[in-house]
């Protein structure tokens, strides 16, 4: 299991940036994409990909016209996942959550339809959580999607009060077992 080897020396190192001690199970992952329609997604970004258990999910189901960014701080798995994913409708970029926007305007593309994000969000000072859903929440068209996963209930009032419209998952099966936030841009 190198994936899980890879987290856990990564874990150890920066506890807070990493958040877990294992990748994602294939179930998590699996609720994590469930609400999206990727029939008619375009432009998707992915906040924290770690070894790539969703982004390769998401290449998987994505249409062949369709563009993914992922946003990755970590240096190691960065460069693992620049050496393990060729696929051109995918941008990995070793840059944080926080510049998003930044890099959206930079690139001057269209706003964006689903978000899909692994932050520890509980890991980080108030002011860096509520910059980066600011900028998640900005970058997004009404309507679009911004999902996250976390261990504990902990972050809901936080992204309610970003995103009005939110339900709540969960599976068991994953360690550790999670909460699937799935929240919706309306205004
Ligand atoms: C809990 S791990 C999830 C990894 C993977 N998506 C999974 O589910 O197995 C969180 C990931 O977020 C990354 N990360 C932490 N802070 C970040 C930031 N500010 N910007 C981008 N990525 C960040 C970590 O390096 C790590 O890869």
């Amino acid at each position: 299991m190198p994936n899980r080897k890879t987290f856990l020396t990564h874990f150890w190192k920066e506890k807070k940036m990493v958040g877990a001690m294992s990748p994602s199970s294939k179930y998590l992952a699996a609720k994590m994409l469930e609400s999206i329609d990727f029939k008619t997604t375009k432009i998707i970004i992915e906040l924290g990909p770690g070894t790539g258990v969703f982004t390769k999910r998401i290449l998987e189901k994505m249409q062949d016209d369709a563009i993914l960014y992922v946003f990755e701080l970590n240096p190691s798995f960065y460069q693992s996942l620049c050496e393990k994913i060729t696929d051109s409708r995918v941008k990995i970029l070793h840059e944080s959550a926080e510049n998003l926007n930044q890099f959206l305007a930079e690139h001057e593309f269209g706003q964006v339809d689903v978000i899909v994000s692994s932050l520890p969000l509980s890991n980080f000072p108030n002011a860096l959580r509520t910059s980066i859903l600011q900028a998640a929440h900005d970058a997004l068209r009404i309507n679009g999607q911004y999902i996250q996963f976390q261990y504990s209930l902990q972050s809901k009032k936080l992204l309610r009060s970003f995103f009005k419209e939110m339900s709540i998952d969960f599976t068991a099966i994953n360690f550790p077992p999670a909460f699937v936030y799935r929240c919706q841009k309306i205004e």
